[in-house]
């Protein structure tokens, strides 16, 4: 899907032709170029920079002036993937004509192609607005990240019948309001193959199981560029960390040494130019 630009129309028919979703996340031009390159399909810039990049707590203090800087980075290093640009706490939970103009500022100052915000029922008038003004919603429903303390924590959701259910409503409910695609975090997998059934949009998940239409996971995690803590539904690819540091270590190490820089990474000066040199200043 990937050697062009990725449309929404694109990310519905993937789940139509039964094609799996690949998503994760970037907060700069760096991740934008290789997540481009590794060709996946959608990247978000989320509101976990937070955490990952800002060394927040969680992302309640996530602004719309940090995601709209943000995304403008991984704009610039994406050619391919749809790019999401998440709607920050309180950019979108106050009023409806406020949730709008967010939304439109996401897209027309960050550059991004279609927004994301958290929540079910609750927001799907606010999802229903933002897509008739004419920008495109990604739905995100299951664990929601910016309300974590209401729910008890960054905790696994739909654990009775009951809260099962009201994800069930949640996803059908964005649906009805427009929304194009939705996000499925930290529910049981059982759970996740439900909610895929019971909509037509593509519902990606975090930690929702393997039966869903997609996959998303914050890179940062996936790679073990940081690794405070590690949600159970992540899986390392690899641990950049150590790599990382043990490069600084080297460096800090050759400094010392004086055996950085070497010739080879210095600029050289004709031996005539020097000498003019010495002569003048003495
Ligand atoms: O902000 C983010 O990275 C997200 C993912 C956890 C889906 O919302």
């Amino acid at each position: 899907m990937s050697n062009k630009k990725v449309t929404i129309q694109d990310v519905k028919q993937a789940k139509k032709e039964n094609r799996k979703l690949v998503m994760a996340t970037a907060y700069d031009y760096p991740f934008g170029l290789m997540a481009d390159e590794a060709g996946v399909d959608i990247v978000l810039v989320g509101d976990s920079l937070g955490m990952v990049v800002m060394g927040l707590d969680g992302t309640v203090e996530v602004t719309m002036e940090h995601m709209i800087h943000h995304i403008k980075a991984v704009v610039r290093g994406c050619k391919n993937p749809l790019i999401v640009g998440d709607m920050p706490f309180m950019s979108y939970n106050t009023t409806i004509p406020e949730a709008i103009a967010n939304a439109g500022r996401l897209m027309k100052e960050g550059g991004c192609d279609v927004v994301k915000l958290e929540g079910g029922v609750d927001f799907a008038p606010t999802v229903a607005a933002i897509v008739k003004a004419g920008i495109p919603v990604q739905g995100h429903i299951g664990l929601t990240p910016q309300t974590a303390s209401a729910l008890g924590g960054f905790k696994m959701q739909g654990k009775d019948a009951r809260a099962a259910k009201q994800i069930i409503d949640d996803a059908r409910a964005l649906e009805e309001a427009g929304a194009f695609s939705m996000i499925l975090e930290a529910v049981p997998a059982p759970l996740g193959q439900l909610v895929a059934e019971a909509v037509e949009i593509p519902v990606i998940g975090i930690g929702a199981g393997s039966k869903v239409d997609g996959q998303v996971l914050v890179t940062h995690d996936m790679i073990g560029l940081f690794d405070k803590f590690v949600p159970k539904f992540v899986k390392q690819y690899t641990k950049i960390r150590p790599t990382i540091i043990e490069a600084l270590k080297n460096y800090k190490q050759e400094v010392q040494q004086e055996s950085f820089p070497t010739a080879d990474h210095s600029f050289s000066m004709p031996e005539k130019t020097l000498e003019e040199l010495k002569k003048i200043i003495g």
